[in-house]
């Protein structure tokens, strides 16, 4: 299945601005626990505009620095090595920089790129390097670059990572790790796979604090079994965001349900297996199917998934929705119930802390989640062990979308949903 994604041919929008089987419980727990997983701001994306007609700094929604409102654990140094890194993509939200990667201890930044000459000066600048490349396809030449953090936009994210992955490199991506392409999937998983090396998708919900809590909760039993989840992405855009070559005009929402589907997925480790999605059409211009090059009527998709634990879960992200914003989700099991807060059965909760950062490594936006994705990236790579959101995690986040919206288009068939 391929979906209609911008092609080449539509117009540029300027721009202001270690292989795994799907993971058992047991898997998913040792790959937490060197690491943790992980709310507090629920604004996400980019707003676009760089300068406000007030003349005021804009902050481009989700990208406020986070206060650290629970206590953290400590960071703990593991290595004086340094991973050599390469930088790509510099766009609207100028997520090349936004992680910390130049202030990392484990880090030396090799070289950034961005197809745009002024970008790419700009982001060499945020990351205080001189090497630059025109291109990720240059750059990863650069036998001198150990891992490459792929920033560019969502459509060329597999084909980016697969191309990362073929010179010998890691690879950590900004979400989603496909795009509307089951075929994708299957190539990115195989190709991880073969290669031993270390992928990581940066699912920013995962780090927050409610969904790291969650998980704490999970692995410890406190929840038990969960019966239900739920959870949103909500970001109303009467216009659509900037974007390379116009990937969001018209964007399928569950094309962009990883944020969402981290309140599940994130949590237990597990998978969605089936699903019924229905939209509604939508009243934003650009969602005529005539208007967007996906065909896509819809600006709200809501999910409802069977989950590989044969639970239940409901999935939303909406663009058409004005008022009430973010990406957060509830959980509830038969031991216990997680809405902001925990209650249950149990009584010796674990520790609910999210990991500390090295000094000068901010924990920064989404809700406290750049430094930390950050941080068990190069921490993964280092300790040779699998990542938080590795390929496993990272496809069960990102394909049960693409099914959801094909499910959609079917006035809500049941349809199954490939596992990882
Ligand atoms: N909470 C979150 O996790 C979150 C929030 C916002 C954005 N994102 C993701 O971050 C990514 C970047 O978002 P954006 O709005 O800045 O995207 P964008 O479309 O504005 O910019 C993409 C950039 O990638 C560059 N690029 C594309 N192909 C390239 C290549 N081959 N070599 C070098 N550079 C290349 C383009 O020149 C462009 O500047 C997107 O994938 C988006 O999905 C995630």
């Amino acid at each position: 299945m391929k979906a209609n994604i911008p092609d080449d041919n539509i117009k540029e929008v300027p721009v202001a601005t270690a292989p795994n089987p799907a993971p058992s419980r047991r898997t998913f727990l040792r790959s937490v626990g060197l690491g943790g997983l992980g709310f507090g701001i629920i604004q996400a994306g980019c707003s676009g505009k760089d300068k406000p007609a007030t003349g005021a700094k804009e902050i481009i929604q989700g990208f406020e620095e986070t206060p650290e409102g629970e206590k953290v654990k400590g960071w703990v140094s593991i290595s004086d090595r340094k991973i050599r890194m390469g930088i790509v993509g510099y766009g609207v939200c100028k997520f090349g920089a936004a992680f910390g990667f130049q202030n990392h201890p484990n880090v030396e930044i090799v070289a950034v790129s961005d197809l745009f000459p002024d970008r790419c000066a700009e982001l060499a600048k945020a990351c205080g390097v001189s090497k630059t490349y025109p291109s990720l396809e240059e750059l990863v030449k650069d036998d001198s670059i150990e891992a490459v953090f792929v920033a560019t936009d969502a459509p060329h994210h597999a084909q980016h990572c697969l191309e990362v992955l073929k010179h010998g490199k890691h690879v950590a991506v900004a979400v989603p790790a496909v795009f509307g392409s089951l075929e994708e999937a299957d190539q990115l998983k195989e190709a991880v796979k073969k290669s031993g090396l270390t992928y990581m998708m940066f699912e920013t919900s995962v780090f927050r604090s409610n969904l790291y809590s969650m998980r704490q909760l999970y692995l410890s039993g406190d929840l038990g079994e969960v019966v239900y989840s739920e959870g949103e992405y909500y970001h109303y855009m009467p216009e659509p965001i900037d974007s390379y070559k116009g990937w969001r005009i018209g964007l399928p929402p569950q094309f962009y349900g990883t944020h969402s589907n981290a309140y599940h997925i994130g949590v237990t480790g597990g998978s969605f297996t089936e699903v019924s999605c229905m939209g509604m059409k939508s009243i934003i211009k650009d969602f005529d199917v005539s208007a967007n090059a996906f065909k896509n009527p819809f600006a709200t998709e809501i999910a409802m998934f069977r989950t590989s634990e044969g639970a239940m879960s409901r999935m939303a992200v909406s663009w058409d929705t004005p008022g009430d914003h973010g990406e957060r989700g509830r959980i509830r099991g038969q031991r216990g119930s997680f809405y902001e807060k925990y209650e249950g059965l149990g009584q010796e909760l674990p520790d609910l802390g999210r990991p500390g950062l090295p000094e000068g490594v901010a924990a920064g936006g989404h809700g406290g989640s750049h430094g930390r994705l950050t941080d068990e990236f190069i921490s993964a790579i280092i300790q040779d062990r699998s990542p938080m959101v590795d390929i496993s995690s990272a496809l069960n986040m990102s394909v049960p979308g693409i099914v959801a919206h094909q499910s959609a288009l079917k006035d809500g068939e049941l349809m199954k949903i490939p596992q990882f």
